[in-house]
């Protein structure tokens, strides 16, 4: 695995990579300055030949200040950076579209100082935390924000304001520390309907309450996950729209109730539809079995 780090970054035209005994090197000349796409992703960064310090992340990387993509995606070992360095990251890489650093352990906060040619952002499980800073949201490029599986990370969606991230197609807070508002009886805020572009929505495990019917809304979802919150109510607004584009509806662990309605039409594509452990009753509807694609 050491060597195919060694022969992804030797395709990069002599940008010089070496192992030593703490983890990855990269020495950075100028010939590399304009490096445009470092993606280490599928890799695995375990071995036994390496020190358990191995998969520390270079500081180096910060000097690649035009990169546009840079991916580093380890799954299930976790390299890492050492403090400060994934702030100095986000302040050189001035360019960069896309940073997908996934089960990095990053252990910080998430600082403001970003690209703002930012279109994608992923950091789902690199132990992220505080409270996340509304500014993240207003990146006005910004397509895909995934933060999915970082508890100890606080979203305020009471004070967040959603109308200046129109831009957003898909946002995952799966297990976040989200919360509507310290009083747990409140709803997803409204703002929050002003994701006009959504198509993908995650906001499974989370503390989140209100009526279900509000995702209504959401006229381009693709894919809607709020598994294992407290959403109420009943499914019959699934009646009043046609939903052409929903493939995913997972609503299972919440509290709805009622039937599930037998008049849905139009759902062609759904392909997977959660809905254990609620409260729902009622006999199961014809439409469910006759969809092309759905798995049961
Ligand atoms: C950030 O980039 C500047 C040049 O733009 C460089 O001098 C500095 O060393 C870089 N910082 C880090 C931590 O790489
Ligand atoms: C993650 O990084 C932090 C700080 O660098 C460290 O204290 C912690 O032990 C690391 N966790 C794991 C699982 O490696
Ligand atoms: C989660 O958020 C609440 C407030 O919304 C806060 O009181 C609590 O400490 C947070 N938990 C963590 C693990 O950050
Ligand atoms: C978003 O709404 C807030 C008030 O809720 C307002 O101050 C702000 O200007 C709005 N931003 C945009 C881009 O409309
Ligand atoms: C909490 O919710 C209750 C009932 O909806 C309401 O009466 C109360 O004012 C709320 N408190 C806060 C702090 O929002
Ligand atoms: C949506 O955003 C607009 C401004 O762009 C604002 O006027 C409106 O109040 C917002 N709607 C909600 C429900 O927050
Ligand atoms: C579906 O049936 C329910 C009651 O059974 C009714 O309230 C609703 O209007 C119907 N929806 C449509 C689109 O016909
Ligand atoms: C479903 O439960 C409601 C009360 O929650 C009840 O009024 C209704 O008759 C039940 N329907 C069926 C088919 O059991």
């Amino acid at each position: 695995m050491l060597l195919l780090v060694i022969i992804i970054l030797k395709q990069f035209n002599g940008i010089g990579a070496h192992i030593v005994d703490h983890g990855m090197e990269l020495s950075v000349t100028r010939r590399q300055d304009n490096l445009k796409r470092l993606d280490f992703s599928e890799n695995d960064f375990s071995g036994s030949l390496i020190s358990p310090k191995f998969g520390i992340i270079p500081a180096e990387i910060s000097l690649l200040s035009k990169l546009h993509v840079l991916s580093i995606e380890s799954d299930p070992y976790e390299p890492r950076f050492k403090p400060h360095n994934f702030e100095l990251l986000l302040k050189n890489l001035t360019r960069l579209r896309e940073l997908h650093l996934s089960s990095v352990n990053i252990s910080s906060t998430i600082p403001l100082k970003f690209s703002s040619y930012l279109t994608n952002l992923g950091l789902s499980d690199t132990r992220i935390y505080g409270i996340l800073r509304e500014g993240v949201f207003h990146l006005s490029n910004l397509e895909s924000l995934d933060l999915l599986g970082n508890p100890q990370l606080t979203v305020r969606f009471t004070t967040t304001k959603w109308n200046s991230s129109a831009s957003l197609m898909k946002l995952y807070l799966s297990g976040v520390n989200a919360t509507a508002s310290c009083n747990l009886s409140s709803s997803i805020p409204k703002p929050l309907y002003n994701l006009t572009n959504i198509e993908v929505l995650d906001l499974g495990y989370n503390h989140l309450e209100g009526p279900i019917s509000d995702f209504f809304k959401f006229g381009k979802i693709r894919s809607l996950s709020l598994r294992n919150n407290n959403f109420n109510g009943k499914l019959e607004f699934l009646s009043f729209n046609r939903w052409t584009q929903l493939g995913l509806l997972d609503c299972s662990v919440n509290s709805l109730t009622g039937p599930i309605p037998s008049n849905v039409s139009g759902m062609q594509n759904l392909y997977s539809l959660f809905l254990s452990s609620n409260h729902l009753n009622g006999t199961i509807p014809s439409w469910i079995f006759s969809l092309p694609s759905i798995e049961i």
